[in-house]
């Protein structure tokens, strides 16, 4: 799979997310379903959404002894869905279990993709309540490596990091970004930021965009902007 915009589709019913979705009658957005939406309306809004003809990535960020996330991850592969993630966190056997987990009796399975640090700790409770001593950054790229040799596809990260994850787990290892906005966009509450057209220069591989486009008056011609910008 090339670069491609990825739409956050953080809605908390099936009926708004189809409505949403039912404007775009031309090239058809790759989604991003997360755990909000999956657990109030259940896979059958995956099998729908996959139905209309949509790649999907399934945020559900998985974090569980291995066998459990073994067996989980055949359950959403069952799906078809195209990328799925889980917590670095729960350590290289995890992410190995994850895999095999996901691999089809035909061979061929989804992305799996691992969120190094929510960005939502910070040093402090990193230090405080993780009892993590190291810097945040260097976390953030350790858990990338073990990643990496685990075998997963990439990371979740911010556009400011894709290039450092590149340089140290090498350019075919997939780095999807969210934090997107356009320059004359407000920033709502993501605090690191950059635009379409920055993150397609710092090398990002897929960039997630919520309410740039769904909050937009027109969301077909806000992602149309954002696919111009970053792979067109
Ligand atoms: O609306 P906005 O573009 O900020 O949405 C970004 C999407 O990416 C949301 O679904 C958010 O949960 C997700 N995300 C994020 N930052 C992370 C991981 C995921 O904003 N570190």
């Amino acid at each position: 799979m090339g670069k491609d915009v990825i739409i956050a589709c953080d809605f908390s019913s099936a009926e708004e997310t189809l409505t949403f979705l039912d404007r775009f009658t031309g090239r058809k957005p790759f989604v991003k379903i997360g755990m909000e939406l999956f657990y109030s309306a259940g896979p059958e809004i995956v099998r729908e959404i996959k139905k209309r003809g949509h790649r999907i990535f399934l945020d559900l960020k998985l974090h569980d002894i291995p066998n459990t996330v073994k067996k989980s991850m055949a359950a959403l592969s069952s799906l078809d869905v195209d990328i799925c993630n889980l917590h670095a966190a729960g350590g290289t056997a995890m992410m190995k279990a994850a895999l095999e987990g996901l691999t089809r009796p035909d061979g061929t399975r989804p992305l799996l993709i691992a969120v190094t640090q929510l960005t939502s700790i910070d040093q402090r409770t990193l230090e405080e309540e993780l009892h993590i001593r190291e810097p945040l950054a260097d976390v953030v790229m350790d858990y990338a490596r073990n990643a990496a040799s685990a075998g997963l596809d990439g990371v979740v990260c911010s556009p400011l990091e894709a290039g450092k994850v590149h340089e140290a787990c090498g350019n075919g290892f997939l780095t999807v970004t969210p934090g997107i906005r356009f320059a004359d966009s407000s920033s709502d509450d993501q605090k690191r930021i950059m635009t379409p057209a920055q993150a397609r220069t710092e090398g990002c591989d897929y960039i997630v965009v919520g309410r740039v486009i769904t909050a937009a008056e027109d969301p077909v011609a806000a992602y149309e902007r954002c696919c111009a910008e970053f792979i067109d």
